[in-house]
């Protein structure tokens, strides 16, 4: 059995540049990635974007090249997954029956794509969106001339997904549990732009709505509603969250329920053993004091520098402003900040020109902008999130003074 200065589990944003990093802050010992995606880390954005629509091919998402790793002694186990953690042995048992030693333990396993349970969730035609092979089955349909959608879910991934399909001539239809697109991420003004924008672009929406059971024999031909409504399809496209990928860390006795807790320099409860990215339950400076799992590539990127550092002998607590992005048709979603708490709301442009940004406050205090279209807003916003700015909400409506002269 080998045994590694460093074992890092998960090869997407947060294990490749927990490894980048470990390099960067000169770290010379022996690094090992396992992950279960057999493909070498790669971005994951792109995949319900440019991906999808065809517009970029794999080797562009690549997050280093395949030779980098092997040049930074960086050594890559992929299609391998880790089934138990032995915390006193310091081990990892893997699904072949390998053993792997570990002195520190970075665990990145992110999430697993939530799957429809309904009855015909077995079917063909079913797809999620969350990794590389998800996307190549999906773009496999496309291929073969399928076109009509049902895309379950109305968050970051249905609603992308919603508008490539649209972009590719599909026929698409948005089944969404809550009553509003978005709600998990955006207040009440952005989600009814957003629909309205979908269904300008021809999207049905069916809000409220619970997936009752899929229809077809083999392949999945319609979703009927708790309604009772049947909507005929020839695929669906689940974007209905992440299931933290936590499994083995919770059986070793780590701390946690949604996720894995984490210190503010990325340590588990488990010695040695550090957890970063989408699993990783943590109290945000930027949440009210709320511990938050954020599902991001910043956050899973920050964490593992957070932890490089640690490693490092340079402790250093993480405390990096959230941003997140989503890309709809011409528009460029971007959000700086979390408005988790927030009790008041102000709305700076008009959503009619499709360039607007809804800025949330909290006691006086700028805690998060959602801008759209308006990038300016986005940056100039986010300084004003780091600095907890107090600022009016006449002077925030007041689109001829840039937020950058607010502080
Ligand atoms: N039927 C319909 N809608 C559902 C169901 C269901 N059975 N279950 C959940 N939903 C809805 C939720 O109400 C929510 O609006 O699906 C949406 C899921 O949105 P998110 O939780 O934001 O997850 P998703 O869009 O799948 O994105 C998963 O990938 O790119 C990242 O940032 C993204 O981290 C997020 C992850």
């Amino acid at each position: 059995m080998s045994r590694y200065d460093v074992v890092i589990v998960g090869t997407g944003h947060g294990g490749a540049q927990a490894a980048i990093a470990l390099r960067q802050q000169g770290f010379e010992g022996s690094i090992q990635m396992i992950g279960r995606d057999p493909s070498p880390p790669y971005e994951r954005p792109p995949l319900s974007k440019e991906y999808l629509a065809g517009e970029k091919p794999f080797e562009r998402l690549l997050i280093r090249p395949v030779q980098f790793w092997a040049d930074k002694q960086i050594g890559l186990t992929l299609g391998e997954s880790v089934t138990r953690i032995d915390p006193e042995a310091r081990e990892l048992h893997l699904a072949s029956g390998e053993q792997v030693g570990y002195v520190r333990l970075i665990w990145s396993g992110g999430g697993d794509a939530r799957r429809l349970s309904c009855p015909g969730s077995h079917l063909d035609g079913l797809h999620a969106v969350r990794d590389r092979r998800d996307v190549d089955r999906l773009l496999e349909d496309l291929q073969a001339g399928i076109r009509n959608f049902v895309v379950v879910g109305g968050g970051y991934i249905g609603l992308e997904a919603a508008s490539v399909l649209r972009k590719l001539g599909c026929s698409v239809t948005v089944v969404e549990t809550q009553d509003r697109l978005l709600s998990r991420v955006a207040g009440e003004d952005l989600s009814n732009f957003f629909a309205e924008e979908h269904q300008r672009q021809g999207v049905a929406l069916r809000l409220g709505a619970q997936v009752e059971r899929l229809e077809g024999e083999s392949r999945v031909e319609g979703v009927t509603l708790a309604s009772g409504e049947t909507i005929a399809c020839d695929a669906v496209v689940a974007g209905i969250g992440i299931v933290p990928s936590v499994g083995p860390l919770i059986a070793a006795g780590a701390a946690g329920a949604n996720g894995v807790d984490v210190s503010d320099t990325c340590h588990t409860s488990l010695e040695k053993v550090y957890a970063i990215g989408d699993c990783a339950a943590h109290a945000n400076p930027y949440a009210n004091g709320a511990v938050v799992r954020l599902e991001s590539v910043q956050n899973a990127h920050d964490m593992a520098n957070t932890v490089a550092k640690a490693i490092c002998g340079d402790p250093q607590p993480y405390d990096a402003m959230p941003w997140f992005w989503s890309n709809q048709y011409d528009l460029r979603l971007q959000t700086a900040g979390l408005s988790i708490g927030h009790d008041a709301t102000v709305l700076r442009g008009d959503p009619a020109e499709r360039s607007f940004s809804v800025i949330y406050l909290r006691d006086g205090i700028v805690i998060a902008v959602d801008a759209v279209n308006r990038t300016k807003d986005y940056a100039q916003g986010g300084k004003l999130v780091k600095a907890r700015a107090e600022v009016s909400p006449e002077l925030l409506a007041d689109t001829d003074v840039p937020l950058k002269e607010m502080r």
